[in-house]
């Protein structure tokens, strides 16, 4: 402003003495600072023309250093401008005035905007705050139900509690995707029951209670369960929070692995994570069902042991009342002792293996499935095991609810065809030779190598279909395992191995005579005397017996297509990971 009039007056100024106003490229400022005259002019002939008085003036300009002549001083004449020259600058000059008037008549319209609707947003918040939603005492009583039984409920009064799973706030409608962990129900909010203040704060994973009535959706129009629930009443039940707290701000499908499993309480709520710990419960039904249905009782060994069973190098020790005890590898040896007494018999335990290497395949803490059967041959054995997996299966694809979930994560999954493809461990060291498959040190396989996982995988994946790899050498295999009356250099031995992700399942035909097993003890270096528990089956009534254990986290990642085992438990433990 104080610039504005200062311009005017110069012009003011000049208009009494002369009415004309100086530009000089060169040596001009364009600023009103100082009055116009030819000791200051200004630079621009378009800044001439936007000072105050400037329609009546005439404009005079010169360059101060503009040459001549070679051998002439510079010109430092002032002239007036030209006609041409003053009709561009006067064009230029209304396109000026013409864009800064609309530029701030545009940003006085967003402020404005932007206030109206602030004021809006107080209102309808203010509104929001006064309406308190009432249930209608006419409408019959709302039954409690859970989403699963919404088939059967609908065109009833019910009342669903959940989650928000998924929100999508329409002008005059509210969308919930409701989740009980049962299932997923549609809710739709509209009148009243969006005025409230709870409303406007509705957000995913939201606790809330919605009453109303379960209807079937029309033709062409989709929700979970084909149906669809008109709400008349809700209460929130426990808020959760938006902004930078908002679940979709701290995780999202595509976050880095670390971060997913540093925020695995809230990664389980989602539809891939909670889906593959459904199947999990689905799997360790069927196989429950199935040990039942083939004459296995459950028993629960303990966790806490002072024996090892697959060796050292993975023991997790710990003190027990000042002496020295481990974190069981595998209830097998305790299995064995329930076989005189009860049976065959199954646990369902977790095992612990102070792995070092991190691979996706390897936990410390994992689920261990293990069978012990008595009056088995080796044959007896495999036949068992191929009839476990195939029944599991079947059970498992039977439930409607794992058979989608199935579906939606490992589309192309078939159940594997029998009887499964039996290999002995000689004809598979050949098999990676003849395929120039290498070890890890990158030479031919020799009998007698622990073949590598990497090598394992290969081989496994090639052949595409679960192979039953047996008769591993005495050397590499487990104290315990009874050895092959044919060729005592191998052992009656299996390895389940699953395309994608290599060894299921381990297991064996014990040692039954007293003497081998004392040989087996001595070949590991391992003390006989904590495990005289065990020794004793051989003297009190010995019997040809063996049994299994298949890693339910790997059977998993098997059946439900996973990178790694870790996406198949709870919370995973491995090097490094011990929280949530
Ligand atoms: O082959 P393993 O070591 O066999 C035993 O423990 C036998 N005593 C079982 C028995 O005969 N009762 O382990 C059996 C299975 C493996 O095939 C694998 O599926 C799983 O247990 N497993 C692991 N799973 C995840 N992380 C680990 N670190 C695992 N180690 C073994």
């Amino acid at each position: 402003m104080a610039d504005a009039e200062a311009a005017a007056s110069a012009v003011e100024g000049l208009s009494i003495e002369s009415a004309i106003i100086y530009i000089d490229e060169d040596g001009g400022v364009d600023s009103t600072e100082h009055p116009n005259s030819q000791e200051t002019p200004y630079k621009t002939l378009l800044f001439a023309l936007s000072v105050p008085g400037a329609t009546t003036a005439t404009f005079h300009t010169r360059k101060s250093k503009t040459v001549v002549a070679p051998a002439e001083e510079p010109s430092l004449e002032y002239k007036p401008v030209s006609g041409s020259a003053l009709k561009k600058a006067k064009k230029l000059h209304e396109a000026a005035v013409r864009k800064s008037a609309k530029g701030a008549a545009s940003a006085a319209q967003r402020e404005k905007d932007a206030a109206d609707r602030a004021e809006k947003e107080r209102l309808k918040l203010e509104a929001a705050k006064a309406f308190v939603l009432k249930e209608d005492p006419s409408l019959p009583t709302a039954r409690s139900i859970k989403i699963r039984t919404s088939t059967a409920n609908r065109g009833a009064r019910v009342k669903v509690s959940g989650w928000i799973h998924r929100l999508r706030v329409q002008a005059h409608m509210i969308f919930i995707v409701l989740r009980d962990g049962t299932g997923y129900l549609q809710c739709v909010l509209e009148g009243d029951l969006i005025k409230t203040l709870d409303a406007l704060q509705l957000i995913e994973e939201t606790a809330i209670t919605i009453h109303g009535t379960i209807k079937e959706l029309p033709e062409g129009k989709t929700a979970p369960g084909g149906h669809e629930l008109t709400a008349d009443y809700y209460t929130v039940v426990g808020r959760a929070p938006a902004g930078d707290e908002a679940i979709g701000s701290i995780v999202a499908p595509d976050s880095e692995q670390q971060l997913k499993l540093d925020q695995r309480h809230l990664v389980i709520r989602g539809d891939q994570a909670s889906g593959v710990l459904k199947v999990r419960a689905g799997v360790l039904r069927a196989f429950r069902r199935s040990f039942e249905e083939l004459g296995l009782l459950e028993v629960t060994p303990p966790c806490m042991v002072q024996t090892q069973v697959e060796g050292g190098s993975t023991l997790f020790e710990f003190q027990y009342y000042g002496e020295k005890a481990y974190l069981t590898q595998s209830s097998q040896l305790y299995l064995e002792t329930c076989l005189p007494a009860l049976g065959d018999v199954f646990c369902v335990q977790e095992s612990f293996r102070a792995e070092r290497s991190v691979t996706r395949r390897h936990l410390s803490e994992y689920t261990h499935i293990e069978g012990e059967l008595a009056f088995i041959s080796f044959d007896d054995l495999l036949s068992h095991l191929e009839e476990m997996i195939s029944r599991v299966l079947e059970f498992v694809l039977a439930d409607p609810l794992c058979k989608d979930i199935i579906k939606e994560l490992n589309p192309d999954f078939k159940v594997p065809e029998r009887p499964f493809m039996r290999m002995r461990y000689s004809d598979a060291i050949k098999w990676l030779n003849e395929h120039d498959i290498k070890t890890d040190e990158g030479k031919d396989h020799e009998f007698g190598d622990d073949i590598a996982e990497a090598a394992e995988r290969k081989m496994t994946d090639d052949i595409g279909r679960p192979i039953f790899l047996t008769h591993f050498p005495v050397e590499i295999k487990a104290f315990y395992m009874k050895k092959d009356d044919s060729d005592p250099r191998v052992t009656e031995s299996v390895d389940v191995l699953m395309p994608g992700v290599g060894e299921i399942v381990g297991g064996s035909m014990r040692m039954d005579n007293l003497d081998e097993l004392m040989g087996g003890y001595a070949r590991e270096g391992i003390d006989p005397a904590p495990y005289y528990w065990f020794t004793d089956q051989r003297k009190y009534g010995s019997c040809p017996h063996g049994g299994y254990g298949l890693g339910l986290e790997r059977f998993l990642a098997w059946l439900c297509n996973r990178w790694t085992v870790r996406e198949c438990c709870l919370y995973p433990r491995y090097v490094g990971r011990c929280t949530p």
